[in-house]
This record gives C-alpha cells, structure tokens and sequence, in this order.
C-alpha cells in the first residue's frame, strides 16, 4: 500500500478485524454468515468497545472528582486554572478522530450494502399478512429463501398490503417491503446452513409469526434443488396443489385457518364443505364451490359471523385453477 493509496476507514476497518475476529459470533450477535455482516460488525464493534472505554473513564474520573474534591470543613476553593492548550486539543482532537473513523467505517458498508453487484441471482420477494414467498428465476414460488453459497443475490421485494420488514439477522441485513413499490437488498451467503428470516415491522395479528428460513446450499446443490422442487409442485394432483397453496401460497391460508377445528383469525376450514353458514352481512348460505371462490376472490361480500373483516382479498393473485384446487382439498378437510 503506497502513502497515497492509504485511507484511514480501511485501515480503521483492518485494524477492527484483527481485534474483533471476522467467523465468531458473540453475546451481542450470531456469528456472521455472510458478506455483508462483516462491515456491520465492525462498525458496531467499533462503536461499542469506545462507548464502554468512554463511559467507565468519564463516570470513573467523575466518581473520583466527586470524592477528592468534596467541599470540606476549613478547607476554601482555590482560583480556577487557566487555559491549559495541549489538555484542550487533546479532548477536542482524539473525539474528532474517532468520530471520522466511526463515519468511515459506516459510510463503506453503507455504500457496499446497497450496490449490488453486477450479475447477482436474482429472487423476487412478496411479503403479506402472515408469511413471506419467494420467486426464482423459473417461476417457482417457495416460502422459504434458498440460495447458493458464495454468490451474490439481489432481492426485490415488494408487499401485497402493509409495510413489512425482511430481517435475516445471520447477514445483518433488514430492509422494508412497500405496498406498490419495490425495494431491494442483496448479500453474498458465505456458510451453507439454515438461518432465520423475520420480520421486523409490526404489521397486524401475526406479526411474530411470519417468520422463514433462509437455506445456503453447498456449492453446486442450489441448481439441482431448484429443478426437483420446480418438477415436484408440477407434478401435483388437484388436492395435493390445493394443500401446498394452504400451507404455502403467498398469504397461505393456514396463517389464518385451522383444518382442525381450531379458531384462528379466520373460521377453521375443518368440515366446512356443504354446512350452511350465517354471515354478519348477508342470509344464510350453503358452502359450495361458488361460496369458497367468492369468498377467496372477495372475502368482505359474506363475513362469517363472529368473524372480523380482516381477510387479504386474492382477486388476481390466484389463478382459476389454483382456486378449485383449493376447493378440492377444502372439501377433503372432513
Ligand atoms: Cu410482516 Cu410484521
């Protein structure tokens, strides 16, 4: 490195690695897994060992001073000292270092966390009342994020109906998803395993449990996984499909709708098919395959009593066959 090639947050940055480690987890957070939480560990590191070198040097000097130099019997104040230059410089100077550091440090990562690389894999990501889905390039929809190991992927997200927040704290990575916008967020997976996925703005009922998995496949294992779970989803018979849309669909039903009777936010799906139901806002109706599509396509038109108007309306998010699917596992729930 030549003099003029020198910049002191790289050197800042070196010199917190060497200190701090890069692999290691701590008590403050999981162990890094991926490209981007090494400059956020760093920073906060960095942040977190001055502030706590600061505050026992100020409240112990303090607590010192207070002692020394209690107000005592016989004993008169003597005259203020005057200026003393080099003290003056040195409490002004040193702060004013680290506080450059702090902001180089921050500034690099921030500039890194949000440019992704050219040629990133990319995933599409919609996040609804409760669960996330993620599309890959082939149309494949899962509810959990898989990735492969060692390369960059570029998320852009977006959210069916109130702002949620897509949060792996693994990566140390967290970023809004918006009604009718789109953000992104990429990382570069540097460990293959399993990581948690959250979401970290609270957006309803299930806010805590709209959680997933990010899986980091080992090399060469992400294609392979793609191209079987792409053949499996085709593969599915009617009631199979309808059962995979329960569970997983975006806003699967199953964040709202037992199969076995029990309430959630929504009446359970348990022997519903063929029973008449009463409704806070029309007569009495048979669940039939009209009812069930309607109530999918348009849930505010019959609310079941009881009920809050609370359901996701799926009006162009479901295709027709994946609604008689749907109705054909609904009428299997006995
Ligand atoms: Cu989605 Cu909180």
């Amino acid at each position: 490195m030549t003099l003029l090639s020198f910049k002191p947050w790289i050197a800042a940055d070196m010199a917190a690695g060497l200190i701090f480690g890069q692999s290691g987890g701590s008590f403050w957070l999981p162990p890094p897994s991926a490209t981007s939480a090494i400059w956020v560990d760093r920073a906060f590191y960095f942040l977190l060992y001055v502030s706590t070198f600061f505050f026992l040097l100020i409240v112990g000097l303090m607590t010192f001073f207070v002692v020394r130099y209690r107000r005592r019997e016989g004993v008169e104040p003597g005259p203020s000292p005057s200026h003393n230059l080099a003290l003056e410089l040195a409490w002004s100077g040193i702060p004013l270092l680290l506080v450059i550091a702090m902001f180089g440090l921050g500034f690099a990562g921030y500039m890194d966390l949000r440019t992704p690389p050219r040629g990133a894999y990319e995933i599409r990501v919609s996040g609804q009342k409760w669960n996330w889905s993620f599309q890959y390039p082939n149309g494949y929809v899962d509810t959990n994020l898989h990735v492969p190991v060692d390369a960059p992927v570029k998320l852009t997200m977006s959210s069916k109906d109130v702002i949620h927040s897509l949060f792996i704290p693994a990566f140390r990575i967290k970023q809004d998803l918006l009604p009718d916008r789109y953000t992104t967020m990429w990382f570069t997976a540097t460990r293959p395993g399993e990581y948690d996925l959250l979401c970290a703005e609270y957006c309803g009922t299930s806010h805590s449990e709209m959680l997933a998995k990010v899986v980091v496949h080992r090399p060469g294992e992400f294609e392979s996984w793609l191209q079987e779970a792409q053949r499996r989803r085709q593969s599915l018979s009617p009631v199979e499909l309808g059962r995979e849309l329960y569970l997983y669909a975006p806003g699967g039903c199953a964040v709202c709708h037992s199969i076995d009777g029990t309430r959630k936010v929504g009446p359970s799906f348990k022997g519903i098919y063929g029973q008449i139901h009463e409704f806070e806002n029309a007569p009495p109706t048979l669940v039939d395959d009209n009812y069930i599509r309607e109530s999918i396509l348009n849930p505010s038109a019959k609310i079941r009593k009881g009920y809050p108007d609370q359901m996701t309306v799926y009006k162009g998010q479901l295709s027709d066959d994946q609604i008689t699917a749907l109705i054909e596992y609904i009428k299997t729930l006995k």
